[in-house]
């Protein structure tokens, strides 16, 4: 397969990784095995993304429901994130993209915050942007969003009838990031798992059986393909 039309790129790809636990179940191995295999996925991924030339990429590494997890879990994979993002570190700056973290900075701990706020300061010029979502969810993010439009009305500096859809957007943890226009779930659950919720209103949706440690170059141009087969029509009406 090839895709239609090269115009029909999505600007910004938002992910879901899901299906690593089953990865390492499936060969009878530890759980943080499929982690660790997860994080080569990513760096495939972010090459993907960037000979197709996508501007935005969207990873949910961790949710504010996953520290729910058993403790040997979220540490390793918390110890993962810190030793992946030293490793990436010098690659990110010479292939000039810009890392972002979205979700509760304050949940993580120093070993992890402190990296990608060091890697986030150094690439903050670029325009091709990583965003990993960490201690995400997309109900806190709304919390967030509205707690600090709560206190700009309490204060007076705004009124309730400056409240729509822009105030709320502008109070989000990336403001200036657009509406991701396709999101991918692998594993195959039929479930948005609290991602983006008020970003994903017109997102297409891309779900497929790949578990995340699997998921390669095929299979994300499959997505691709089936994109640019889909009429986005924004609650307008088809074109002929
Ligand atoms: C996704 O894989 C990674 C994270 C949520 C951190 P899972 O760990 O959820 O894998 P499954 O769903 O158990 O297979
Ligand atoms: C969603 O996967 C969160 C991430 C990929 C980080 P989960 O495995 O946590 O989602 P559920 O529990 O299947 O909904
Ligand atoms: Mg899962």
């Amino acid at each position: 397969m090839t895709a239609d039309s090269s115009n029909k790129v999505p600007n910004h790809i938002a992910i879901i990784m899901d299906g690593n636990g089953r990865w390492a179940q499936q060969r009878g191995k530890p759980r943080l095995e499929g982690h660790k295999a997860g994080s080569e996925t990513v760096r495939c991924v972010m090459e993907y993304c960037r000979d197709a030339g996508v501007r935005y990429l969207t990873l949910y590494a961790f949710s504010t429901e996953n520290w729910s997890r058993p403790d040997d879990e979220m540490k390793g994979l918390m110890l993962l994130l810190s030793s992946f993002i030293k490793r990436y570190e010098k690659e990110l700056i010479e292939r000039k993209v810009r890392l972002r973290v979205i979700g509760r900075r304050s949940d993580l701990p120093a070993h992890v915050l402190d990296p990608l706020e060091k890697v986030e300061k150094a690439t903050a010029q670029f325009e091709t942007q990583l965003i990993v979502a960490l201690s995400y969810s997309g109900r806190s993010e709304l919390v967030h969003a509205v707690k600090s439009i709560a206190s700009r009305v309490a204060s007076g500096e705004l009124t309730v009838d400056d409240v729509d859809e822009d105030l709320i957007t502008n109070n989000l943890y990336a403001p200036d990031v657009p509406d991701p226009d396709l999101i991918i779930r692998t594993s195959g659950e039929m479930r948005v798992s609290n991602f983006l919720l008020w970003q994903c209103a017109y997102s297409e949706f891309f779900i497929t059986d790949v578990l995340w440690p699997d998921f390669r170059e095929d299979e994300f141009k499959r997505a691709l393909v089936v994109y640019s087969r889909r009429q986005r029509r924004f609650g307008g009406v088809a074109e002929c």
